[in-house]
């Protein structure tokens, strides 16, 4: 008689995911690749920004054309095995782009094309944004896309991306002129607003609901050199720091200027830094506009004039070997009170997550003008739920050592919006904690519209064998 262990089991899982490995290296052409544990490319496939995102897939591969992508989608909906499609791996939450069964790593997606007819770009979904800044702005031109180094395109605009150009023009996906979209029956196809209103709505905000998004066509604009960098100050200087904050926030509305200020602790006794970037679309800001933060004596300062490209690279972040938890606050305003608010829920949660572990627990305000949703008609897009009033995203991060601690840092990243997020306020899906009800994001209209879309496109379910926030 078998004996059905646990341990049987998973032999079977490997076996059958092995299977469906080879049956997909079987079928595809020579422009893919899959690789197994143990080589290079399989360990970059797998890997992403936090080590709690990564997980051991059974095979990854490297889809070299959208046709092989299809074939791709196809057997793995046929043979019923679970699945990742990782852009540039910065998702926090597990499984959104990881998986234990096969990992798709999009970087051979790799085109940017600038057509300076048109003005658009064409970007594969496998790039990082840094490579399409230095390609784009060699040409003088730029596009919306994430304000640090390192970050994918693909995740960043398909959950609605918030950029250093939004107060001058709206979101990432409000600049979306098309998708080239393989759905999960294996179609390439270009999703416009002509083509499929629907779809094109659901795409943006929507993820990875609706298939597999190879390139975007975006609207670009004129880049010139930019002011910015990032500086550090001492905690002493806290008041003076939270104050110049809040006047930012409320005061600067000229939308070519753009900041965000960290509160953070870490190190052991936990000690509170602080620390702001700033940006300027142009090569000196007028004055006015960042003499407080400028003036306030700094730790570390890195700002001048420069491209647009040097001021990413600039911004690096790395989580090392920590875990990673993020969340978004939503709040209305960044005042003095609000602000306060969140440091003492900051230094609140530090007392006990500093004895659980923590290396990092911070919240970044992140102020736009409250025009920033006004750039695109309402019902254009899933994200935001609603257009009427701009909501402030504010991003909690935690970072730690130990996944036996994991449990406690989610529980207090979801708390601390819990407490402070306003409700009813739509939930960024790039940053909300795994969990969260998509209505919290694309609202009940919009979650009817985007259920109704997935089963047009996708009516036997293949998306739902890839992890994120599912409608
Ligand atoms: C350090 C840091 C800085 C950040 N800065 C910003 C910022 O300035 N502005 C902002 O708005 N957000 C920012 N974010 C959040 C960021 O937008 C998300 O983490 C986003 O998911 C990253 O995209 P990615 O391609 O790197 O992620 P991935 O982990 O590769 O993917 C994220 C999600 O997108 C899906 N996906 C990936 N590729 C495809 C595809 N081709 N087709 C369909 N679905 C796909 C994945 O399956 C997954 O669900 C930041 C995050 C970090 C960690
Ligand atoms: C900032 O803090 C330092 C002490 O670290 C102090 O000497 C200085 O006066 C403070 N500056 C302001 C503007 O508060
Ligand atoms: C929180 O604030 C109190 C009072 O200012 C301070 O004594 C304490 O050290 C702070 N906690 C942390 C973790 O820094
Ligand atoms: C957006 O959609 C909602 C719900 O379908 C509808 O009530 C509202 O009138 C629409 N708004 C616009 C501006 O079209």
């Amino acid at each position: 008689m078998l004996l059905v262990t646990p341990f049987v089991l998973t032999l079977l899982g490997t076996m059958l995911g092995l299977e469906v490995c080879h049956r997909i290296a079987g079928k595809v052409s020579s422009a893919t690749d899959l690789y197994y544990p143990g080589s290079t490319s399989y360990a970059a496939d797998n890997k992403h920004y936090a080590i709690s995102s990564s997980q051991a897939s059974m095979c990854s591969v490297e889809p070299g054309s959208a046709e092989d992508l299809g074939i791709i989608l196809g057997i793995l909906g046929e043979t019923n095995t679970r699945f990742g499609v990782k852009g540039g791996g910065h998702a926090t939450n597990q499984g959104f782009s990881s998986t234990t069964g096969v990992q798709i790593a999009m970087t051979r997606f790799n085109e940017v094309t600038y057509d300076c007819t048109t003005q658009t770009a064409v970007i594969g979904a496998g790039n990082i944004w840094d490579d399409v800044y230095k390609i784009l702005n060699a040409q003088g031109v730029n596009v919306l896309g994430a304000r640090v180094s390192g970050i994918g395109v693909a995740g960043f605009t398909l959950g609605g991306g918030y950029a250093w150009l939004s107060n001058q023009y709206g979101l990432a996906i409000d600049n979306i002129v098309s998708f080239e979209l393989v759905t999960p029956s294996g179609t390439i196809t270009s999703v416009t607003e002509a083509s499929d209103a629907d779809l094109f709505f659901s795409l943006k905000g929507g993820n990875n609901n609706f298939g597999i998004v190879t390139r975007f066509t975006l609207k670009a604009f004129p880049q010139s050199t930019v002011w910015g960098g990032s500086a550090s100050y001492s905690a002493d200087n806290i008041s003076v720091f939270t104050a110049a904050s809040a006047k930012f926030s409320s005061e600067v509305s000229d939308p070519k200027a753009a900041m965000i200020m960290t509160y953070g602790y870490s190190g052991s006794p936990a000690q509170l830094s602080l620390s702001g970037m700033m940006f300027y679309d142009g090569p000196t800001p007028p004055g006015g506009i960042f003499d407080d933060f400028l003036a306030l004596p700094s730790l570390s300062k890195d700002i001048k004039s420069r491209s647009f490209y040097d001021f990413i690279m600039s911004l690096e972040f790395s989580a090392d070997n920590d875990r990673v938890v993020s969340n978004d606050i939503p709040v209305l305003d960044y005042s003095e009170s609000t602000i306060k608010g969140l440091i003492d829920e900051l230094n609140h949660s530090a007392s006990t997550l500093f004895t659980q572990g923590a290396s990092l627990t911070a919240f970044s305000i992140e102020p736009f003008l409250p025009t920033i949703f006004d750039h695109a008609p309402a019902n254009s897009s899933a994200y935001p739920s609603s257009r009427e009033r701009a909501v402030l995203l504010t991003n909690l991060n935690f970072q730690w050592v130990g996944e036996s601690h994991d449990s406690v840092f989610h529980a207090a990243a979801g708390a601390f919006t819990q407490k402070l997020g306003v409700p009813g306020a739509p939930r960024y899906p790039n940053y909300a904690i795994a969990g969260t009800p998509v209505k919290d994001m694309y609202g009940e209209e919009g979650v009817r519209r985007m259920e109704a879309t997935r089963e047009r496109v996708d009516p036997r379910g293949v998306m739902r064998l890839t992890g994120g926030f599912k409608v």
